[in-house]
C-alpha cells in the first residue's frame, strides 16, 4: 500500500474516496477550494486503486483532522492507520505539537482508530451530529500531543 500527498488536482479522486465513508460526500469543487488554503493537506492511500484519504488542516502548533475515509471492503487492514499516521508525521514536521479532532461516540471503528493512535478525550459537543434519524449524536473532542523529538 502507498499512501501519497493529494493536492487540488486529486480533488475528484478524493471526493470519490470520502464517498467510501459517508452518504453525503463532500464534493470535488469542496476539496479543491479547502486545500488552496493554507495549512490543509490531504493524502490518498492506493492499493491498486484509491482506497481511502484523509484531510487536515494545521494552523500553527496545532492540526485538525476534518475527515479520514477507507473503502469499506478494505477496512480492518490498517489503511486507516497508516493514512492517519502519515498526516501526524506530515503535520509534526511541519511544526505541529498537538493534533485535535472530533468524532462521533457512536463510532466504533473510528474511536478505537485514534485510541490506538494515542488520541486521548478532552471533550464533548451535546447532539452534534444530525443522523438524519431524529436523534443526534453527541461527538467527543479528541487530542494528542506529539512526543517532542517524534518527527
Ligand atoms: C474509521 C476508519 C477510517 C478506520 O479505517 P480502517 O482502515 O478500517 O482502520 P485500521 O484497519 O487502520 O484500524 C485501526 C485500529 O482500529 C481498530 N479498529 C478498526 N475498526 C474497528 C472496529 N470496527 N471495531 C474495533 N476496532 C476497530 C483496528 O483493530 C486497529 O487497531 P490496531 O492498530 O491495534 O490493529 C473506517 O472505519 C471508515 O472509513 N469509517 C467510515 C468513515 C468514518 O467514520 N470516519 C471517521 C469520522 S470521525
Amino acid at each position: 500500500m502507498k499512501v501519497r500527498p493529494a493536492g487540488p488536482e486529486d480533488a475528484v479522486a478524493l471526493s470519490q474516496a470520502h464517498a467510501f465513508g459517508f452518504d453525503s460526500p463532500w464534493r470535488p469543487a469542496e476539496f479543491a477550494a479547502l486545500l488552496t488554503n493554507p495549512g490543509v493537506f490531504a493524502l490518498l492511500a492506493q492499493l491498486g486503486c484509491d482506497c481511502g484519504m484523509i484531510l487536515c488542516r494545521a494552523v500553527v502548533d496545532e492540526v485538525e483532522v476534518l475527515t479520514i475515509a477507507v473503502d469499506s471492503g478494505r477496512r480492518g487492514k490498517g489503511i486507516g492507520r497508516a493514512l492517519l499516521t502519515a498526516a501526524m508525521n506530515h503535520a509534526q514536521a511541519a511544526g505541529a505539537v498537538t493534533a485535535f479532532l472530533e468524532v462521533g461516540v457512536d463510532n466504533a471503528a473510528a474511536l478505537a482508530l485514534y485510541g490506538r493512535a494515542g488520541f486521548r478525550r478532552t471533550g464533548l459537543r451535546k447532539n452534534y451530529y444530525d443522523r438524519g434519524d431524529g436523534e443526534p449524536a453527541d461527538a467527543l473532542v479528541m487530542r494528542l500531543d506529539f512526543p517532542a523529538g517524534r518527527a
